[in-house]
C-alpha cells in the first residue's frame, strides 16, 4: 500500500494544485469513456475528483480503467490539470480540476452490487440497505449524517468539558435501573441463575456519582431497552448523560438551552434562542393534545365542554356527565380527578375536505382512544357565519357565539372530540393536530431548510395511575423528587402531586427527560411506597442508592439527552436508524450479522442456560 497511499483527498484539490504530481485513493463512483477517453469520478469520504485515462496516460492506465466497474477501490497516480473552460463544474468542490492518470492500481474489486451506491434519490428497501449497511454508508447521505453524529457528540463533550463537567464512564453491566421498560439480561457464567441488566440509562450510577462527591458529570452513554421499535426508538441508544449537585431545576435547564445553544451554531451554524420557552404539561395537554407538541404550525386545541353540554348532542352531553360522575366519585375518595370534555380543533380553510380526509382524521383519533370525531364546517350566509354538516344542526342556533369563541371563520372546519376521560379527548385530537400538521403545514418544510422549535415541558404529575395494574406508578422515574408544596400531602392524593420534572421537546419529539432527584432517603421511601414497593422489595432493588443517601448525599438534578434523536431531528430525518452506523431493524434485529443468533450448547452449558422451545422456534421474524 506504501506505493500507492494517497497524497491527497478527493475532495482537496484545487486550481491552486495545478502541476503537481498526486496520488488519490478511493472508490470509482461514476465511470463514462468518450473516444478512448475514459472519466473517472473518484470518491472518497471528502468529496469526489475527476480522473481522466487518456493518450497520454500509460497503456497500464488504459488498459485497468477499461477494466474498472463502479466501487472498485483503486490508487490513481498522475498530475493535477485546471479543467479547459467550459469543462469547469462549479457544483462540484474540485469541478475546476482533474488529474491526468500515469497509473491507476486497482486495490479491490467490487461484487455485482446489491444496489447503486450513486442514486441519492431512489432508496433501496431498508432491509436491503441494513444486509449491505456497509455499503449504504458509502453514500453521500449517510456520510453527512454519520460526520453530523460525530460533531454534535464532539461539541457536547467540548461545551460540557469546558463548563467543567468531568466525563465518567459508568458500568454497563448492573443491576436493573427502570426506565419504564423490559431490561436486556446478561447471564452470569461464574453464579448460576443470576443475570446482570444491561442500563436503560446510568441514572443510579450518576447519583450514585454525585454521592461520590464529582458535582458536574457527564456521559455520552450506551443504553439498552427492550422495547417496541419505533421511528424514534431503538433497543440499543446514547445519551448525552447530564448531573449536577448543588442545583435547581433553572440550572439545569440553562445549562441545557446553553449545550443545545452551542452544539447547533457550531455543527450547523444555525443560532437558538437563548432561552426555550416554558409550557406547562396541564397546558401542553389542553393546547395542543401532547406533553411533546410540535410547534412550528400554530394551530391550538380550545375547550368546546360549555357548548357541547348545552348542545342536544348526546355522545357529548353523555361523556360530560359520566365524566362529572366519576370526577365526584374520586373527590369523595380524596383523589382528583379531571373529569370529562369536549375538545374542538379549527383546520382553516378545511371547509375543503373531502369524507374520506375527515375518515382518515378520525381513523387516527380513534387510535388514540376517541370514540368518533364530530365534524361541522363554517361558511356565510347573508353576511351572517353558519354551521353546516356533520354535527351542525345541534350547534347552528350558536353559530357565531362558536366562530367567535374558537376565533373560526367561513371556510373553516371544526373538528370535536368529547369523552368522559378529558386526556382521552386531548390526546386524541392532539394526534389529529400532529397529522394535520405533517399532512399540511409542514410539507414545505424540507431538510434543507429545517426549524427548530424546542420548549421545555415543566410541572408533570409526578405519579400516575396505571388503570390495567390497578397502582400508581412513577410517570418518569422512581427517583424524581415532587416538587416543595407537595412534600406534606403527597400519600392523600399522588395523582395531584407535581414533580420538579421537565422534558426538553423539540419538533414534536422528546428530546431529553430530567428532574431534580430525591436526595432524603425517607422521602425517597415514601415515593417506593406510593409506587407499590414495600420496604424490603425497595431495599433488595435499590438499597446502594438509598444507602448512599444517608452518608451525606448531596441535593441533585440532571437531565439527559437522545443523541440519535437530536441528530436525526438535526438532520432533519424522522427515523433514528438514519444516523446510527449499524441499527437494528424493526424486529430487533441486525439484518447485516443476524444477531440476534442462536447460542451452541456449550455456552449455554457454561451459562447454567436451557433454552425451552415454544411455537416461537425457527428463525427470527424478517429472515
Ligand atoms: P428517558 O427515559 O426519558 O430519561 O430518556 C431520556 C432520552 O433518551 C432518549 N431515549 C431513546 N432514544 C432512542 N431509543 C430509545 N429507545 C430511547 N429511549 C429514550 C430520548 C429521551 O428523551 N435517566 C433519565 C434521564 C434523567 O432523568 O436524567 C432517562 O433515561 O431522547
Amino acid at each position: 500500500m506504501e506505493k500507492h497511499k494517497r497524497t491527497a483527498t478527493c475532495g482537496a484539490l484545487t486550481v491552486l494544485d495545478a502541476g503537481k504530481n498526486v496520488t488519490l485513493n478511493g472508490w470509482v463512483h461514476r465511470l463514462r469513456s468518450h473516444g478512448g477517453v475514459f472519466f473517472i469520478n473518484l470518491r472518497d469520504r471528502y468529496g469526489v475528483t475527476q480522473i481522466v485515462v487518456d493518450g497520454t496516460s500509460s497503456p497500464q492506465a488504459l488498459k485497468i480503467a477499461g477494466e474498472l466497474r463502479n466501487e472498485y477501490c483503486i490508487a490513481a497516480e498522475g498530475s493535477v490539470r485546471e479543467r479547459p473552460d467550459g469543462m469547469k463544474n462549479q457544483k462540484m468542490a474540485t469541478g475546476e480540476i482533474e488529474v491526468i492518470a500515469h497509473n491507476i492500481t486497482i486495490l479491490n474489486r467490487c461484487a455485482v452490487l446489491p444496489f447503486q451506491i450513486d442514486e441519492e434519490d431512489v432508496l433501496p428497501k431498508e432491509e436491503l440497505r441494513l444486509k449491505y449497511r456497509y455499503l449504504d454508508l458509502r453514500t453521500n447521505r449517510m456520510q453527512k449524517r454519520i460526520k453530523l453524529r460525530s460533531e454534535v457528540s464532539f461539541a457536547a463533550r467540548e461545551f460540557l468539558l469546558r463548563e467543567g463537567f468531568l466525563e465518567i464512564e459508568t458500568p454497563t453491566f448492573i443491576k436493573p435501573t427502570p426506565e419504564g421498560a423490559r431490561d436486556y439480561l446478561v447471564p452470569s457464567r461464574l453464579y448460576a441463575g443470576f443475570f446482570y441488566a444491561l442500563p436503560q440509562s446510568p441514572q443510579l450510577y450518576k447519583q450514585l456519582l454525585m454521592a461520590g462527591g464529582f458535582d458536574k458529570y457527564f456521559q455520552i452513554a450506551r443504553c439498552y431497552r427492550d422495547e417496541d421499535a419505533r421511528g424514534d426508538r431503538q433497543p440499543e441508544f446514547t445519551q448525552i448523560d447530564i448531573e449536577m449537585s448543588f442545583v435547581a431545576r433553572e440550572d439545569v435547564l440553562s445549562v441545557t438551552e446553553r449545550l443545545m445553544g452551542f452544539i447547533f451554531k457550531k455543527t450547523l451554524g444555525v443560532a437558538l434562542p437563548a432561552q426555550f420557552r416554558r409550557i406547562t404539561y396541564n397546558d401542553a395537554l389542553e393546547n395542543y393534545g401532547s406533553d411533546k407538541p410540535d410547534l412550528r404550525f400554530d394551530l391550538v386545541l380550545r375547550d368546546f365542554s360549555t357548548f357541547a353540554r348545552e348542545s342536544g348532542f348526546k355522545a357529548f352531553t353523555d361523556a360530560l356527565e359520566q365524566g362529572e360522575a366519576e370526577k365526584r366519585e374520586a373527590a369523595a375518595k380524596g383523589v382528583t380527578k379531571a373529569g370529562g370534555g369536549v375538545k374542538a380543533l379549527v383546520v382553516p380553510d378545511g371547509a375543503s375536505f373531502s369524507r374520506k380526509q375527515i375518515e382518515e382524521l378520525e381513523a387516527c383519533a380513534k387510535i388514540y382512544k376517541a370514540k368518533g370525531l364530530a365534524w361541522m364546517k363554517v361558511a356565510s350566509k347573508d353576511g351572517a357565519v353558519v354551521l353546516e354538516g356533520g354535527v351542525a344542526k345541534f350547534f347552528a342556533a350558536r353559530a357565531p357565539e362558536i366562530c367567535e369563541a374558537l376565533c373560526s371563520g367561513p371556510g373553516d372546519l371544526i373538528l370535536l372530540v368529547g369523552d368522559a376521560v378529558r386526556k382521552i379527548a386531548n390526546i386524541s385530537l392532539g394526534a389529529v393536530r400532529s397529522k394535520l400538521g405533517k399532512d399540511l403545514y409542514l410539507c414545505g418544510a424540507s431538510a434543507s431548510e429545517p426549524r427548530f422549535e424546542f420548549a421545555w415541558i415543566v410541572d408533570f404529575p409526578l405519579f400516575e395511575f396505571n388503570e390495567d395494574e390497578e397502582k400508581w406508578e412513577a410517570a418518569h422515574h422512581l427517583f424524581s423528587s415532587p416538587q416543595e408544596r407537595f412534600y406534606d400531602v403527597m400519600e392523600q392524593d399522588p395523582g395531584a402531586v407535581l414533580g420538579d420534572l421537565y422534558d426538553l421537546v423539540l419538533n414534536g419529539y422528546e428530546l431529553a427527560s430530567g428532574s431534580i432527584r430525591v436526595h432524603d432517603p425517607e422521602m425517597q421511601k415514601r415515593i417506593f411506597a406510593i409506587a407499590g414497593f414495600d420496604e424490603e422489595e425497595a431495599e433488595k432493588r435499590f438499597g446502594f442508592l438509598t444507602g448512599a443517601f444517608k452518608y451525606g448525599a448531596p441535593p441533585h438534578g440532571g437531565i439527559a439527552p437522545g443523541l440519535d434523536r437530536l441528530v436525526m431531528l438535526m438532520a432533519g430525518e424522522s427515523s433514528i436508524k438514519e444516523v446510527i452506523a449499524f441499527p437494528k431493524n424493526s424486529f430487533a434485529q441486525n439484518p447485516m450479522d443476524e444477531c440476534p443468533s442462536l447460542a451452541d450448547e456449550n455456552q449455554l452449558k457454561e451459562l447454567h442456560l436451557r433454552i425451552i422451545h415454544d411455537d416461537k422456534e425457527g428463525p427470527p421474524a424478517s429472515s
